[in-house]
């Protein structure tokens, strides 16, 4: 049986303002900030506000059919990245788990000649084989983002997410819409 961790919003600021600490010791400015799609574009928005810049670029990847199941390998969608050479680029996801998905946006970004590469992501597994250069908590759980929920209880109707049932009600009239 799964375990689930259902970070709020105020712990997800909490790993922001912790990693944002840590860059602003380290000097550390980046001059573009690369988001993995979908779940790093929210953590990418708070990390350009804090740092005071608007450039966002975004790499579509995606790994995961379900809670704990991958494809074989990360899948790239698309790559919406320009204008990074010669530059500071900070990768920015929600989580490393495997640490594949961070890899191999790493080697994408590395093909747009930048100077600097680093990686954060809000929480990091354990396990994680690739582990960001900034992190806040390490958890062993299932994480349930505030921004991801209604897409785990849609295969999970039993996982902890609260307010499920009014999702559930509009999705299945989106899903009969949709035939
Ligand atoms: C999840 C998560 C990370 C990645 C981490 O994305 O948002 O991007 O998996 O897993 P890894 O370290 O084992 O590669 P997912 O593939 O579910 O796509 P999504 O962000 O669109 O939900
Ligand atoms: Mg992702």
């Amino acid at each position: 049986m799964v375990e689930f961790y259902n970070p709020t919003w105020d712990d997800i600021e909490e790993q922001i303002f912790r990693i944002a600490k840590e860059m602003a010791k380290d000097n550390f400015l980046p001059d573009a900030i690369v988001a993995i799609l979908t779940g790093g574009v929210i953590p990418a928005k708070l990390f350009a506000d804090i740092l005071n810049m608007k450039n966002i670029k975004y790499i579509d990847i995606k790994f995961y059919r379900d809670v704990g199941k991958t494809e074989s390998k990360p899948v790239i969608k698309a790559v919406y990245v320009n204008d990074l050479d010669n530059k500071k680029v900070l990768v920015v996801d929600d989580v490393s788990d495997t640490g594949e998905t961070l890899e191999a946006v790493t080697n994408v970004v590395s093909m747009f000649s930048p100077k600097v590469i680093r990686t954060a992501t809000l929480y990091v597994k354990p396990w994680s084989r690739k582990i960001p250069d900034y992190y806040g908590d390490k958890v062993g759980k299932w994480i349930i983002f505030p921004w991801d929920k209604w897409d785990v209880v849609r295969t999970n109707p039993d996982a902890p997410v609260a307010k499920k049932e009014k999702y559930f009600e509009l999705h299945n009239i989106f899903s009969r819409m949709r035939g």
